[in-house]
């Protein structure tokens, strides 16, 4: 009966622990994975018209390119705390290297931000030059993905 007690007092403080470090952590976690569909959202209509899925049109090439620049200038400070890797909170993808290999993961930001500069100088161009800058974007998502996000 002692060690049962024991038990549910651990459990619960166990439980009111993580649950009061979640809150924090899970709306991060939110966060950022919203920031990357976003990524993907605007990154997937510049792939459609380079793969001539549909039309080429400047104007709304130049506009995802233009969002895919401010996504990739847009602050990640507080969306990344440290321990909010998979291992705890089974809802991210976020493999912990991120944390441990620090800082290798911000260099392979800087590449999607310089392959997102070179889209957002490329896309209202012509096909050609949108189709010239995909390979760089898609790899620096790739890239990082390969080591630091957990595979389906
Ligand atoms: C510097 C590393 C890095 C780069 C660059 C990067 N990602 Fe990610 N991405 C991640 C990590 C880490 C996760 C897992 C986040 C989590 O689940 O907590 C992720 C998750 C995602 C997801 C899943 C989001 C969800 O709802 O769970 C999508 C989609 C995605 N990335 C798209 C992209 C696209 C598109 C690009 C390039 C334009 C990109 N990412 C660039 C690291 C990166």
């Amino acid at each position: 009966m002692k060690r049962i007690g024991l038990f549910l007092t651990l459990t619960a403080s166990l439980i009111a622990g993580s649950a009061f470090a979640d809150e924090a952590a899970e709306g991060a976690i939110k966060a950022r994975q919203a920031m990357m569909q976003l990524f993907a959202f605007n990154l997937g209509v510049l792939g459609e018209m380079a793969k001539t899925a549909v039309p080429y049109d400047a104007e709304i090439a130049s506009a995802h390119a233009g969002n895919l620049l401010v996504l990739s200038k847009m602050s990640q400070n507080g969306l990344w705390p440290q321990g909010s890797d998979i291992g705890s909170y089974p809802d991210s993808a976020a493999l912990p290297d991120i944390w441990s290999k620090y800082p290798d993961v911000l260099e392979k930001d800087k590449v999607l931000d310089a392959a997102a500069e070179a889209m957002n100088a490329a896309a209202g161009t012509d096909l050609a030059s949108l189709q010239g800058a995909m390979k760089a974007i898609g790899g620096a998502c790739g890239d990082c993905h390969k080591v630091y996000r957990q595979k389906k």
